[in-house]
């Protein structure tokens, strides 16, 4: 499942029991909608237009690149396969600084990224990062990195066509974890 993130988080305790959380590059929501249903307060931003039902959704058409993330706001801040469209790797370590900064004192973030290896590597309009060099770039966040994974394969796209996936992800906290 998708979200198994999220499960991971609340099992582990990383996520406050309520509060406002950020979806970055919402897409559909499913993020969104889970969180939303487990009470959350949820700001979901995407470039393109989406529509949520739940009230408990608050949707923005923003680029994440100009989305001012307030400091100090969320209990959890996600950027689920988003960040490989923002280009600008230095724009990319900006916008991982800046979550960090908006989360709450014992707040947590999921981030993706994709690797050299995939499929897409190359394209336009996206990054794409060495699982060194995106390492060194989380481990410079003032947060600590709770599970990171790297992922390989073949998988389904949003359009279901079939392609090579690199992908790795972080769920990062500033909770001290004993
Ligand atoms: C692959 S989908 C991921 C959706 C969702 N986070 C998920 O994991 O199911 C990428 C989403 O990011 C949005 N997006 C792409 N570039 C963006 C940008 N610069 N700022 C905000 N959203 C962007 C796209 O419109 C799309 O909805």
């Amino acid at each position: 499942m998708k979200q198994n993130y999220i499960h991971k988080m609340i099992e582990f305790g990383l996520l406050a029991k309520a509060g406002k959380v950020l979806d970055l590059g919402c897409g559909k929501g499913a993020d969104s909608i889970l969180l939303a249903q487990k009470g959350y307060e949820v700001t979901a931003v995407d470039i393109k237009k989406q529509s949520f039902e739940d009230p408990k959704i608050a949707f923005i058409q923003s680029a994440i690149e100009s989305f001012d993330i307030k400091k100090n706001t969320y209990a959890a801040i996600i950027a689920r396969n988003v960040l490989p469209f923002v280009n600008d790797k230095n724009k990319v370590e900006r916008i991982l600084k800046v979550m960090t900064e908006g989360l709450t004192e014992e707040g947590c973030m999921f981030l993706t990224v994709f690797g050299v290896k995939d499929d897409w590597f190359g394209k336009e309009h996206m990054s794409f990062f060495a699982e060194a060099e995106i390492d060194l770039i989380v481990s410079k966040l003032p947060i600590k990195v709770f599970e990171k994974n790297a992922m390989e394969g073949f998988g389904l796209t949003m359009s279901k066509d079939i392609k090579y996936w690199n992908v790795f992800s972080y769920i990062c906290t500033k909770k001290v974890i004993r």
